[in-house]
C-alpha cells in the first residue's frame, strides 16, 4: 500500500492534479497496486490566510509518505520568492531530494518548434543537481542601498554533493541503456572553482563506468546544441542553476510546458513528482490547461515506486493521445479540455 501525499498547490495545479489522480486510479485498477492519498493545502492561498509556508512539523509528516505528487506553487498576490523558497525549495532541500530528473522527449514532431526534428532526435534526460549551487541561498549585501553596494551570491558545491549527483547520473545512464553517453554540462572556462570540482569528480567517477561514453559541453554551447543537434544527447548532468535554465529550453523543444514532467528524487527517501511548468494563474478554473505534464509526472512517480508496467502504460497512452486526438499541447488550443484529456488517457489505459 503506497501512501501518496498530494499537494495540488496554486493556480491550475489542482486541475492538473485532478487528472493525474484519475489516471493513477485507473492504473491502480489495471495493474493491481493499492495506494492511499492525503491532500495537503500548502501554497499561496494558505499563506495568504495563515502567513505560513511550510513548517518543520509538515516536513516530518511528509517523511512518512512513499512519494509526493505536486501540482504547482506560485500565486500572483504573493511576492515572488516567498512560496518558491518557503514551499518548493524547502521541500526539495529538507527532504534531501538531491536529484532533479527531467526527461526531454518529443512525442510528435508536430509539436516541436525545431524544423525537421523527429521523436528519435529528441530523447534525452537532464540530471540536475537539486540541493546545492546557487540555490543554496548563500551570499550577502555590502553597503546595501548605497551607490557602492555589492551583492554576492555564492555557488556552493561540496565534493559529496557533486559526487552523489554524478554517480546517480552514471547509474541512470547505464540503466537507461540507450546510447550510454553522459554529458557533463558546465562552465569550466570561467567558473574555475565550482566547475573544476565538478570536472575532476566527473572524470574520476567515470573510471568506474567504462561502459559509459563521457562528453563535456559548456552550458552556453549546450543551449545551442539543444536547438541545432538535440540528437547528440543521451543523459546530461549539470548543476542546479544550469539545470534550471536548460530544462526550460528542453521543455520547449519537446513541445512545451504542457508535457514536461520532472522528479525531485531522494533515492533513499521521499521523492516528489511535478509538472515542471508553473501555476499559470491566467488559465485557472477554465478547464483549458494541459494536464499531460502532471499525468507524465504521475507516471514517473509510479516508475520510481517500482510500478514499471503501469508507468510504461501511461507513457504509451500519452504517446497515443498526442499522435491522434490533440491539436496542440498548449493551453486552450488542444482541441480537448483538461478533464477530457484525463478521461481519454484513462480510457486508453
Ligand atoms: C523549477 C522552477 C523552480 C526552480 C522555481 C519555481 C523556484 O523554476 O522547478 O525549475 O528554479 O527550481
Ligand atoms: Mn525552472
Amino acid at each position: 500500500m503506497y501512501k501518496i501525499a498530494v499537494i495540488p498547490g496554486d493556480g491550475t495545479g489542482p486541475e492538473v492534479i485532478r487528472e493525474g489522480l484519475k489516471v493513477l486510479e485507473a492504473a491502480g485498477n489495471k495493474f493491481n497496486f493499492k495506494y492511499e492519498t492525503k491532500i495537503f493545502d500548502f501554497g499561496g492561498e494558505r499563506y495568504l490566510k495563515t502567513g505560513k509556508t511550510l513548517e518543520d512539523k509538515d516536513i516530518e509528516e511528509l517523511r512518512k509518505y512513499s512519494a509526493i505528487f505536486l501540482g504547482a506553487i506560485g500565486h500572483p498576490e504573493v511576492k515572488p520568492g516567498i512560496l518558491e523558497t518557503g514551499v518548493l525549495l524547502k521541500l526539495r532541500f529538507s527532504l534531501d531530494q538531491y536529484i532533479n530528473l527531467r526527461p526531454v522527449k518529443l512525442y510528435n514532431s508536430l509539436y516541436c518548434p525545431l524544423k525537421d526534428k523527429k521523436p528519435e532526435d529528441i530523447d534525452f534526460v537532464v540530471v540536475r543537481e537539486n540541493s546545492e549551487g546557487l540555490y543554496k541561498g548563500m551570499g550577502e549585501f555590502k553597503d546595501k542601498g548605497t551607490k557602492d553596494e555589492t551583492a554576492i551570491q555564492i555557488s556552493y558545491n561540496t565534493r559529496k554533493g557533486v559526487e552523489r549527483c554524478i554517480r546517480y547520473a552514471f547509474e541512470y545512464t547505464r540503466k537507461r541503456d540507450k546510447r550510454k553517453k553522459l554529458t557533463l554540462c558546465g562552465k569550466t572556462n570561467v567558473l574555475t572553482y565550482a566547475w573544476d570540482l565538478w570536472e575532476r569528480t566527473f572524470y574520476e567517477v567515470a573510471k568506474e563506468y567504462p561502459d559509459i561514453t563521457t562528453d563535456y559541453a559548456h552550458v552556453d554551447a549546450t543551449t545551442m546544441w539543444f536547438v541545432k543537434n538535440p540528437e547528440w544527447f543521451d543523459v546530461i548532468v549539470t548543476d542546479n542553476m544550469f539545470g534550471d535554465i536548460i530544462t526550460d529550453l528542453g521543455a520547449m523543444i519537446q513541445g512545451g510546458m504542457g508535457i514536461a514532467a520532472g522528479g525531485n528524487i531522494n533515492p533513499q527517501g521521499v521523492s516528489m513528482f511535478e509538472p515542471i511548468g508553473g501555476s499559470a494563474p491566467k488559465y485557472t478554473g477554465q478547464n483549458v490547461i494541459n494536464p499531460l505534464a502532471a499525468i507524465c509526472a504521475a507516471g514517473m512517480m509510479l516508475e520510481a515506486l517500482g510500478e514499471v508496467k503501469a508507468a510504461k502504460a501511461i507513457e504509451d497512452a500519452v504517446i497515443k493521445l498526442v499522435n491522434t486526438k490533440l491539436k496542440s499541447l498548449a493551453a486552450g488550443k488542444m482541441g480537448c479540455s483538461t478533464s477530457e484529456i484525463g478521461d481519454l488517457i484513462v480510457k486508453s489505459l
